[in-house]
């Protein structure tokens, strides 16, 4: 049966390409998916397996969109906090990479300097 996007308030991609893989990503995705459910936020939130990012070097990288925030060096605990900081409607801070800000991406503070 297909998703009802209706009650879809994020669309989280987590990246399962080759460098993302190397470093956990498939337990990233199943925490992930763990918490979500854990957490109660089936009909809110959505994940997709994605292809390489272009980010390899950040691996592993989670992206939630329509906030636009992109994650770095996500592992099952911080893939955990992005969830909670998403039932929160927040940031998870410590690993943001980059966020859009309406016009284009910058830098989060968990971005390298
Ligand atoms: S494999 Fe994930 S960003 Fe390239």
């Amino acid at each position: 049966m297909d998703r009802d996007l209706t009650l879809t308030k994020y669309h989280v991609l987590i990246c399962n390409g080759g460098s993302c893989m190397q470093q956990g990503g498939e337990q990233v995705t199943q925490e992930l998916r763990q918490e979500i459910e854990a957490q109660g936020l089936q009909s809110l939130v959505h994940t997709s397996r994605t292809r390489c990012n272009g980010r390899c070097g950040d691996a592993c990288v989670v992206i939630v969109y329509p906030k636009g925030v992109w994650y770095k060096g996500v592992t099952p605990s911080v893939g955990r906090q992005i969830v909670r900081s998403l039932k929160r409607s927040e940031n998870y801070a410590p690993a943001v990479l980059a966020e859009y800000n309406g016009e284009t991406f910058v830098s989060g503070k968990g971005a390298p300097q």
